[in-house]
């Protein structure tokens, strides 16, 4: 099969890698792809949101499935764009409709259908700019911590908590009515803060069936010991040694199921991964909220332990035959670490020199946000590699992983040296 995988991060480097494996993999497009998919797969500068681009790419080369990497093309309608097309409409497109993607692209539409489902999440309410003082009566009958979420999708950016009253009604305002975060804040959800523990739950499914993936653990700011600013995410876990079986059958019968019931009942088309961020209060899991994509850096930890073959699994999603797939699983714990750009999630510089990341043998370094500069390559993101690895425990990894990255070079480079110190080891 000839494959073509949209986004350029390190959850596409670890997809392709994966999908690589796969002896039906024949040809693998990245659409754009880093330094790292440009030396397994053929990279290629492609915009994702561009849908016209991506159809006439996809017929010229006779490309038989699409991955789609991150939430944009999804949010945007690209599983649509081809089953309304019929010249393209035969190429399974592995990711949710339109209408399923809104399960990230609108914060109240995702905590809609959380309640109409009875699945576990925090009391809310939404606000607009009309009703922006009934917002500020809201937050007055919740305890603090406050949490604000702008609506729409503003790059991980729109959730704010806050301690103080006064602040949380200020912010609410600058959303609704300053328009904080562009159309993104139009509307506004406030919810009851949940005390606990984050860990990620990622599901494969063709609408019908579902695979539960290995769990992971993300660390999400910039700081030790959880400090500083949110990013994108600083490295990762998996198995998140407290998603035990009895958590994790609380997690399947009180969430996934009805999470893929739901969609069945709306006649919402899902054929995708769903990655849902879940909070472990008091030994109960709750919703904090849906993704429509597999989680960076969650992918470079969970896709190194599934056993199985990718490609065949998401054949299996496209045809809606997952029910009759099987999902093998790594026994082993992966970690990985992310090194970023100086700065980050702030101003940074691009363009610093990678040095040897070929002599980091005992870890996979995917790529994030690197690009080739003739036989150099280059940091071009703020978070530039995920350095992944394999251990019987997940502390034995992390050693293998802070071994790897003692390794490699580049100026002002940053990493956390605490991923995972969090954890109890099983
Ligand atoms: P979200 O984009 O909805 O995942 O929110 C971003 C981050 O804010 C989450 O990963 C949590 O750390 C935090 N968060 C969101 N909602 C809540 C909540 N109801 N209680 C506590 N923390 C929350
Ligand atoms: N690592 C969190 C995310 O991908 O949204």
């Amino acid at each position: 099969m000839t494959i073509l995988l949209l986004g350029s991060g390190g959850r596409e480097h670890a997809l392709a890698w994966k999908m690589l494996q796969s002896e039906k993999c024949s040809q693998l497009f990245v659409a754009p792809g880093n330094a790292g998919t440009n030396e397994i797969a053929t990279n290629v500068a492609l915009n994702p949101l561009d849908f016209e681009a991506v159809k006439h790419f996809t017929l010229e080369n006779k490309i038989d499935m699409v991955v789609v990497g991150p939430e944009d093309p999804l949010v945007h309608g690209i599983y649509d764009f081809f089953q309304n097309d019929a010249q393209i409409s035969h190429i399974p497109v592995i990711g949710p409709s339109k209408v399923g993607a809104q399960l990230e692209g609108s914060k109240e539409f995702a905590k809609q259908f959380l309640v109409k489902n009875n699945i576990p999440t925090a009391r809310y309410e939404s606000f607009t700019k009309d009703t922006v003082e009934q917002g500020c009566e809201f937050l007055t009958t919740l305890d603090a911590p406050y949490v604000l979420k702008a609506d729409g999708l503003a790059a991980g950016k729109g959730v704010l908590i806050l301690n103080d009253l006064v602040e949380a009604q200020q912010e609410l305002r600058n959303m609704l009515v300053d328009a904080k975060f562009g159309d993104a804040s139009s509307k506004v959800v406030i919810e009851e803060f949940l005390d606990g523990i984050e860990l990620s739950c990622f599901v494969l499914t063709d609408g019908k069936s579902y695979k539960i993936l290995p769990t992971a653990k993300d660390y999400k700011r910039i700081g030790e010991g959880d400090t500083g600013l949110n990013t994108g995410g600083m490295g990762a876990v998996s198995p998140v040694p407290f998603a035990d079986a009895v958590f994790m059958e609380k997690v399947e019968t009180r969430i996934v199921k009805p999470t893929i019931e739901g969609l069945q009942k709306d006649n919402i088309d899902y054929k995708g991964f769903v990655f849902i961020g879940l909070i472990n209060v008091k030994g109960e899991p709750m919703v904090i909220e849906y993704n429509v994509r597999m989680g960076d850096p969650e992918t470079e930890v969970v896709m190194p332990r599934v056993k199985s073959d990718l490609v065949e699994l998401f054949q299996a999603v496209g045809k809606q035959e997952l029910a009759q797939a099987t999902l093998e699983i790594d026994e082993r714990a992966c970690t990985t670490v992310i090194v970023a750009s100086g700065g980050y999630p702030e101003d940074y510089e691009k363009g610093k020199v990678i040095t040897g990341i070929e002599n980091a043998t005992d870890s996979i370094v995917f790529h994030a946000g690197t690009k080739n500069d003739g036989d150099s390559v280059l940091t071009s993101g703020g978070r530039v590699l995920a350095v992944s690895s394999y251990g019987a425990t997940f502390p034995e990894a992390l050693e293998k992983s802070y071994a790897s990255i003692a390794k490699i070079q580049f100026a002002k480079m940053y990493f956390r040296k605490d991923i995972g110190k969090d954890l109890k080891t099983l």
